[in-house]
Formats: structure tokens, sequence, C-alpha cells
């Protein structure tokens, strides 16, 4: 897919505030209704489904943008990531066009990457930074309007709710994980059908990417799963090298009890630079942000193959969510293919908004 075939529905150029605010852009702006036809053929977290795709935690802003999504044909979205309390979004620009040739690989992805607030024209594949750090405007805000997105599912849709923990001050790591299970039982208090458990933010300075530390995955996800009773919980988690084999089979293993899934990948973190060598993100610990779109493919679809590997060999049975590079009817199939129970799009989708009609119309 090109970089420029459609107006995104989250505009680069405008800060958070005014994509939250103002948005959706483009075809998600008041959007007809995709109507689904017959019964729904699929389950996935045990709840009928049209098609297992949607989209992930990040692009869909707020209800304005959940509705939309759910409008255009994708049955399984997730609302982004929120929290206990309000947390600012980190400094503007908070998305860079990226080129990167081929698979951006950990090897690439150690080296700095020229990032660019202009797309190229040369239908190269679509590759962007993403660096927010978790912006929340609180419960005050988010409970209400999550209450919104999860009205507007219709039959066979599904609304996911992502949650964080906020390390305050004088918080140990007991209250850290329990603001987890906290702020996941305020999204099913609203009504939400399904918590993600962001464990994989790479943009937040003090928090550290969590995925990589089976004790406070096992916390976490326990403790959770104790607040939200039966309302199935999916942990997301970024992408492991296969030096990392014996790690991610140990988190796997903490986290089995409790999770009905689990979504892989988020970003991977890369220096980004501008085109004079320079640090692109304005701010403190902002060299490193989170690489999407097409050049992740190859990650997202290891992971899957991997966690699906690990699921016979562990007797587990969590469901996996397959995320990274999908950009066409063609990597949907791809992750399907792999052992992918549901797929997510971001970059993808926000680019090309008529991406899950496209999948509809293919079957
Ligand atoms: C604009 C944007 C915002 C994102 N925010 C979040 C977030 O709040 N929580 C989260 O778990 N992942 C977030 N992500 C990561 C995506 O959910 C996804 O894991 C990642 O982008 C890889 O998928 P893609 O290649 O389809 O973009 C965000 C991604 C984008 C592009």
């Amino acid at each position: 897919m090109s970089t420029t075939t459609q107006q995104p529905i989250y505009d680069p150029a405008k800060t958070y505030d005014d994509n939250f605010d103002q948005g959706p852009f483009g075809a998600f702006h008041n959007p007809e209704a995709y109507q689904n036809k017959g019964e729904p053929q699929y389950r996935f977290l045990g709840y009928p489904v049209y098609e297992p795709f949607g989209m992930p935690a990040g692009p869909l802003l707020n209800s304005k943008y959940v509705n939309a999504a759910l409008d255009k044909g994708f049955d399984v979205v997730c609302y982004k990531t929120q929290r206990s309390s309000t947390f600012g979004c980190n400094e503007f620009p908070n998305v860079l066009y990226v080129d990167v040739d081929g698979d951006l690989t950990l090897e690439k992805a150690s080296k700095p990457l020229v990032g660019k607030t202009q797309a190229s024209t040369d239908g190269s594949p679509l590759t962007i930074t993403n660096s927010f750090g978790n912006p929340s405007r609180g419960p005050e805000f988010w409970v209400d309007d999550l209450k919104k997105a999860v009205a507007h599912a219709g039959k066979g849709q599904l609304v996911m709710m992502s949650v964080v923990g906020t390390i305050k001050p004088g918080f140990s790591h007991d209250d850290y994980y329990d603001d987890f299970a906290a702020t996941a039982k305020l999204a099913v208090d609203a009504g939400v059908k399904a918590i993600e458990l962001n464990l994989s933010c790479p943009n937040v300075a003090n928090e550290g990417i969590l995925c990589y530390t089976p004790n406070a995955v096992r916390e976490i996800c326990r403790r959770t799963k104790e607040a939200v009773g039966d309302i199935p919980v999916v942990a997301k988690v970024g992408y492991f090298s296969k030096d990392q084999e014996d790690l991610l089979t140990k988190v796997v293993t903490e986290m089995g009890p409790y999770v009905a899934a689990i979504s892989a990948i988020n970003t991977i973190p890369a220096p980004v630079v501008d085109a004079n060598g320079e640090q692109a993100l304005p701010g403190q610990n902002r060299l490193s942000s989170g690489m999407c779109g097409a050049s992740i493919k190859w990650a997202g679809l290891d992971m899957v193959k991997r966690l699906s590997a690990l699921r016979k060999k562990l007797s587990l049975n969590y469901e996996i969510i397959g995320v990274g590079g999908v950009m066409s009817v063609a990597d949907y199939r791809d992750y399907r293919q792999a052992g992918a129970d549901a797929v997510q799009s971001a970059t993808g989708a926000m680019w090309n908004p008529e991406l899950a009609i496209e999948i509809k119309a293919s079957v």
C-alpha cells in the first residue's frame, strides 16, 4: 500500500489534543454504517463476531473514533490505553514517517532511523513511529465516553478497553500492579466486555516495558483477573527476540492461568533522528520511540507462530491477537494462517479506513 492513498483518520500534522477534539478525519469522519449480513460466523473471547478483525489500542482515541471504526466494519476494536488519573501527552509531534528498506530487523532498529513530517511519495510501504506516552483525560472523562463506545457496538462486534497502571508518588510495586486492576475494574463497571493490559508501551520514560519481567506480568494479570471476574483479560506484549525464547516461555507460563488472549505485538522501539542526525522527537527519553506499520509485519507474524506453538507445548488455551504491519487483505490472511484467532491493524487501518470492508468483500 502506498503512503498517500487516503487521508489518515489521525492527522500527524495536528496535536494529539486537536486530533482528540476535532477527529477522526478522512473516511472516519461521519461514516455511513457498513451493514454486516447474516449471522456472525466466528467467536472470539467467547463472543460472536462477524470477522475476527479490527483495530488495536492506539489510533482510536475516544468514542468518536471507536464508533467510526465499528461503522467501518472493524468488528474487534480497542479503545486507546487509559489510566486511573489524568496524564499528559508527550510533546508534539507524536507521529513521524520513517523510511525503512524492507523489514525492520532488530539489527536495523538498533541504529538511528530518519523520521520525517512528510510521507514519501514513491509508493513505498508505510512505516511510522509513534510516541504519545499513554495520555489520559482520566476516568472523569473516559468512563462515560467508554459507555458510548460500548453502546455503539452492533451485533457481532466487540469493544475492548486497554488500560495501564500509573506510578504515583510513594507507590510501591504492589500499588502499581493494583492500579492496573483498579483501572480495569472501572472499565468493566462501565460495561466493557474485554480488558487489554498494555504491558508493552515503549514510550513512557519511567514505567518501563513490563512484558519482559515475569513477576510483574504475573501479578498484574492475576490482580486484574481477580478484579474483573468473568470478563476476559488480554495481555498485550512486545516482540521477544529468538534469544529471549526462554523468557517468553516463562512470561507466558506466568500469565497463562489469568489471560484469555495474548496480543502481539506492540511497536518495535528504535532511535529516530532528523535529517541532521539530531533527536527527532523533542523531550527527555524520546530518542527512542515505537515503530509500526509494514516493516514490522515479520515480527508480529513470528510472535503469532511462537505463541501458537507455546500454547500447545504448555497446554494452555489462550487465544492470539495478531498485530503488526497488517496493511492489506493478504496480510490479514497471512496472520490467520499463522495461527492468529483475531487480527488488528493500527497503521494500515489509519491510512486505509476501508480495510475491514475490503477484507469482508474478499471472502
Ligand atoms: C497512533 C498510534 C497509537 C498507539 N497507541 C497505543 C496504545 O495506546 N496502546 C497500545 O497498547 N498500543 C498502542 N499502539 C500500538 C498499536 O496498537 C500496535 O501494536 C502497533 O502499532 C503495531 O501495529 P501496526 O503495525 O498495525 O501499527 C499505537 C499505535 C499507533 C500507530
